[in-house]
């Protein structure tokens, strides 16, 4: 399909013209100045493999110019924009709608390739105004559930402390609570996820010990590993300090804690290790669960996935997705290891804050 106003040939005549040109110059050029040489110059005092190299030299000289223009006008047409495109379409595959790449030429002047990059960020465009309306309608709607979810919740818990009700209604009432319960929870994850997604930067950072805030979240999950006999192998130092936002680590460190307690067996065993250099802190959590698929290693960070379907009904998938993002805004870095039946290791590396250090040593 031709369109209206747009250049054929992302090479105009110019170039042709521009070659034709030089050669002609260059050809004119040559026979003056190998005549000139040899009616004035060297005469007949040079030899002639002297007189062949000097040409050849200056031949070599024309083509490495020659070259050098080509190539910056390959370069400048082609490499350069599509070198740009290529960073662009990489950020939007990356979920980043802001991205825009300038067109080459003026309307007047456009080219295919003005045309293909002018429509790829219409494209964008499009999809982050269709990606803005589906997260404020989840945000609008979540918030608007939120109420609702918690007069259910009361009012059953209310039902099951002061209400006459038989066993099976009791039962009835503890599924009303707990379904109210785990989609109230689906709804601050989502509220969450939204407004991490949205964020460029950690919004309250401080230094405080990041060792402390991990024992503090393991105390939260005692009852539940003691309930499944699990042996638990801590080893951290006393203190690391990192520059973070702690309610942000917090919800890093509960789902890897809750993952691991929830996806290991009965009698099973957990080892949270942290190690520590001059730049970085690394907290190793090792569970000897289920461990994980390649499928399900490969989707382990994609919103809602939920490899282990025997487990669907605990969570819904998010926690993963939040704490990769988490992690982005904290400059730090996620890696997995698992395998299936044998168990997983989730290893988190962080910054370590330089002036805590500083504070430890005193
Ligand atoms: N320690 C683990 N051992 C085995 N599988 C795991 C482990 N941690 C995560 N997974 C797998 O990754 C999936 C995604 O984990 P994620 O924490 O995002 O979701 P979830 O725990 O199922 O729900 P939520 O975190 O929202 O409560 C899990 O459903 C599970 O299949
Ligand atoms: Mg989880």
């Amino acid at each position: 399909m031709k369109r209206k106003g747009v250049r054929n040939s992302h090479f105009p005549a110019v170039i042709f013209l521009a070659t034709f040109f030089v050669i002609l110059l260059v050809g004119g050029i040559h026979t003056g100045i190998v005549t000139f040489f040899n009616e004035n110059v060297w005469g007949m005092s040079l030899s002639g493999v002297a007189k062949t190299t000097i040409v050849i030299c200056y031949w070599v000289l024309i083509a490495s110019g020659f070259t050098a223009f080509t190539t910056y006008q390959i370069r400048k047409a082609y490499e350069i924009p599509m070198k740009e495109l290529a960073k662009a379409t990489d950020a939007v595959a990356h979920g980043d709608f802001s991205v825009y790449v300038p067109a080459l030429h003026t309307s007047e002047n456009m080219d295919y390739l003005d045309v293909m990059i002018m429509d790829f960020n219409k494209m964008v465009e499009e999809l982050g105004s269709i990606e803005t309306l589906k997260t404020d309608f989840f945000s609008n709607v979540s918030h608007e559930m939120k109420t609702p979810l918690a007069v259910i919740a009361n009012q059953a818990q209310l039902l099951l402390v002061k209400g006459d009700l038989s066993h099976e209604q009791k039962e009835s009432v503890q599924d009303i609570l707990a379904y109210a319960r785990k989609m109230s929870d689906l709804i601050t994850n989502i509220l969450k996820m939204n407004r991490l997604e949205k964020q460029k930067i950690q919004p309250d950072q401080e230094i405080y010990d990041v060792c402390e805030q991990f024992g503090s979240c393991l105390v939260q999950f005692e009852e539940k590993w003691e309930a499944k006999q699990i042996e638990m192998d801590i080893d951290m130092e006393d203190r690391v300090y990192v520059e973070a936002d702690p309610s942000l680590l917090e919800l890093v460190w509960n789902n890897l804690l809750s993952n691991a307690v929830k996806f290991t067996d009965l009698g099973g065993k957990i080892t949270i290790k942290e190690v520590s250099d001059e730049e970085n802190i690394m907290f190793y959590v090792t569970d000897t669960g289920c461990g994980m698929d390649k499928t399900t290693m490969n989707h382990i960070f994609d919103k809602f996935y939920q490899g282990d379907t025997s487990h669907a009904t605990e969570g819904n998938g998010l926690g993963m997705a939040l704490v990769l993002r988490i992690l982005q805004l904290c400059d730090g870095d996620i890696t997995v290891k698992s395998e299936e039946g044998v168990g997983s290791t989730f290893m988190v590396t962080l910054k370590r804050k330089k002036d805590g250090m500083h504070e430890r040593n005193q």
